[in-house]
């Protein structure tokens, strides 16, 4: 992969993301001091159930029939914004479906997607190989994922991420 910092991007970086409950929010909220960055978050029309046993019975339900829930709009478009990271928590192996709604939605063609997940340790995602697929003319970049637990904490995790894409300037800005 090229550098992310090769590229033309003029210091527009915008995060894109969706926090369940508030692990991936914390995650995007140390990448957006780091990057200074536009950050978007998303959230479905119809929010997901309190209850974890309803939570999980939905969100199987959706995953497998691929099912795209409608998201509230954004004021933030991904249109000039040649690197986008993108967020989300890992539900059952995979992205929530809102982030896949997103990614689904938006023409990311020629774009540098950057996926970033928090999870519990639990069932892994492949998160690259799967935003790959769903947008075929991007390039998807290394995805870093942080333990739940572990959020509050992630600078050092986000930085070294940051240096292994080839994003050194914004990690000297962010020390
Ligand atoms: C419905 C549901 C499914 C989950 N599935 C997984 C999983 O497959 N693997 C995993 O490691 N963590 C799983 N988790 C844990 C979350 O990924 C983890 O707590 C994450 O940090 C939550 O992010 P959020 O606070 O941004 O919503 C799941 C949590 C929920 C609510």
């Amino acid at each position: 992969m090229r550098p992310a910092n090769d590229r033309d991007t003029g210091g527009r970086f915008l995060i894109v993301s969706y926090s369940y409950s508030g692990h991936t929010h914390r995650v995007a909220e140390t990448l957006q001091r780091a990057i200074k960055g536009g950050w978007q978050e998303i959230y479905p029309w119809q929010p997901y159930p309190m209850a974890f046993p309803e939570l999980l019975a939905q969100v199987k339900k959706e995953i497998q029939g691929h099912y795209r829930p409608r998201l509230l709009p954004v004021s933030h478009m991904p249109r000039p914004y040649p690197v986008i990271f993108v967020g989300t928590p890992n539900w059952c192996g995979t992205m929530a479906p809102p982030l896949a709604s997103w990614l689904y939605q938006n023409d990311l063609s020629g774009k540098l997607i950057l996926p970033f997940y928090s999870h519990c340790g639990g069932v892994p995602c492949d998160l690259r190989r799967e935003i790959q697929a769903l947008c075929p003319g991007a390039e998807v970049g290394e995805a870093l994922g942080i333990l739940d637990r572990e959020t509050g904490d992630a600078a050092e995790q986000i930085h070294s991420w940051l240096l292994r894409l080839g994003l050194t300037a914004p990690l000297r800005q962010a020390t």
